[in-house]
């Protein structure tokens, strides 16, 4: 069974290792030290074993199952076959001999496709967000971000050259508000136009699954810049697929593809495929291509990489993102009816064992995105996760510092492979859970851990 074999590798993967590496270079043994601080509190980074089908997948980013039902494949085949003659490296950098007319092609295809004026393609959307945010600020220029953008866009802005570099409020209008009017107020250069603002965003936050209130924060933004110095760039790595016309994103969703300067799409989730996307204009693009150091000292895409970002959004053009999108939906809403309908689930709430922030008004919520958290005491995240694990139930535990202190959570990301069925048993499953952490808080048992907490801490391996 699955869970014993990710179990047992999890035991051992957080088994101290430097104290028996005496005789080893110090080198390794250092290394092993460092993470043997992260291993002792069991917040290692560590390589799962890959799963088959069969387990209830509740973790993958295969949103819309093109990757599982062997849709994206069929579809790069197919891309492939017409090109029979492909070369496939492009044998140098943009700026050498890598700049061939097939990546041209389906940049452009991409941007008409989005109805922007240009693309740009990346070998991964975290270098797309990173080298971007990276080459586009200017010295004396300013990156405004929100709290919980991803790692990415840090990455960026430490190689940044933007003088001011400022977070606001999650998701708040008034925080971006209050933050732009103190770099208007301190700095002439942002008010005559001669510095800019670039804002840092995304379209759908990839741990507490809400949306970016685009609308209003660009509302913002504009009447404080109307010189248009202040620009937007957003992050559509979880909406591109599932939201929108043909799974277009948030931006085409909301009709605001002239208001935002910079969109990053990635094409290893929903689509099933890989590598990133900047949907810009031309004078965006040729300042990548002038200045990211990911166009200038890398190698430019290859030819399988472009087929299959292209077969991608050939199934995203057949319509075929918006039967997924539908079953997500459902499933969501099937999940959350079943979850608060059941006998435990209020005592849960109000005792804190488990909280999902968007179940109390979810039926009033137009789209009802695929990511789910369900917030857990801290520490609790792994006993939810043991127990769903050993239920044959995949879902991650996400702690500090990946997400706030105080905001542990297992994060559910649903997709059109989960039904109905699977939806029902997931909610029961979570529910069993609270029901034993409820007995263990009112003492009814001696046990001061769940079961599938005290299964994996028995394991010898
Ligand atoms: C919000 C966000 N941005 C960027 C990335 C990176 O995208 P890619 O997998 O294409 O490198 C991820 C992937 O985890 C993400 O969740």
């Amino acid at each position: 069974m699955y869970a014993d074999r990710m179990l047992t590798k999890w035991v051992q993967d957080h088994k101290p290792r430097a104290a028996a590496m005496k005789d080893q270079p110090a080198f390794y043994r250092n290394l092993e030290q460092a993470m043997d601080l992260s291993r002792t509190d069991h917040s290692l980074f560590v390589a799962k074993p890959r799963w088959g089908d069969e387990v209830l997948d509740l973790t993958s980013s295969d949103f819309l199952s093109f990757s599982r039902s062997g849709r994206i494949r069929e579809a790069f085949q197919e891309e492939l076959a017409r090109h029979e003659n492909f070369r496939l490296s492009a044998s140098g950098s943009r700026v050498q001999y890598g700049n061939y007319d097939y990546l041209l092609q389906i940049e452009q295809e991409l941007a008409d496709f989005h109805g922007a004026e240009a693309a740009y393609i990346a070998h991964s959307g975290y270098m797309a967000n990173a080298g971007t945010v990276a080459a586009v600020p200017l010295p004396g220029d300013a990156i405004v971000y929100d709290e919980a953008v991803h790692a990415s866009t840090h990455e960026g802005m430490k190689l940044s050259l933007a003088s001011h570099q400022l977070s606001f409020r999650h998701n708040d209008a008034d925080s971006l508000l209050e933050v732009l009017s103190s770099l208007k107020e301190s700095h002439p250069a942002f008010v005559s136009g001669k510095s800019s603002i670039l804002i840092a965003v995304e379209s759908l936050y990839s741990m507490d699954g809400d949306l970016c209130p685009l609308d209003e924060l660009v509302q913002v933004a504009k009447e404080l810049f109307p010189l248009g110095n202040a620009q937007f760039i957003i992050d559509e790595a979880h909406s591109n697929g599932v939201l929108g016309p043909r799974g277009a994103g948030l931006v085409n969703m909301l009709g605001l593809e002239k208001e935002i300067a910079i969109r990053i799409h990635m094409c290893s989730k929903a689509l099933g495929s890989t590598g990133g996307i900047v949907l810009c204009n031309k004078t965006i693009r040729d300042r990548l291509i002038s200045n990211a150091r990911f166009a200038i000292y890398s190698g430019a895409p290859s030819f399988p990489m472009v087929a299959s970002m292209r077969a991608g959004y050939r199934l995203l053009e057949n319509g075929e993102a918006e039967k997924g999108m539908e079953q997500i939906q459902n499933s969501v809403k099937h999940f959350l009816k079943t979850i608060t309908a059941h006998p435990v689930w209020e005592e849960a709430v109000d005792e804190g064992i488990l909280n999902i922030p968007l179940a109390e008004d979810y039926e009033s919520i137009e789209h009802l995105t695929h990511i789910v958290p369900v917030l857990t005491r801290p520490k609790h995240e792994l006993y939810l996760f043991f127990h769903l694990m050993i239920n044959n139930i995949n879902a991650y535990p996400i702690s500090f510092p990946v997400v706030p202190k105080g905001k542990s959570r297992v994060r559910l990301v649903f997709h059109a492979h989960n039904g109905l069925d699977q939806a029902e048993t997931l909610a029961n499953v979570i529910c069993e859970w609270a029901q034993e952490m409820l007995d263990i808080e009112a003492g009814k048992t001696e046990n001061v851990m769940p079961s599938a907490a005290r299964q994996v801490f028995a394991m010898k391996t």
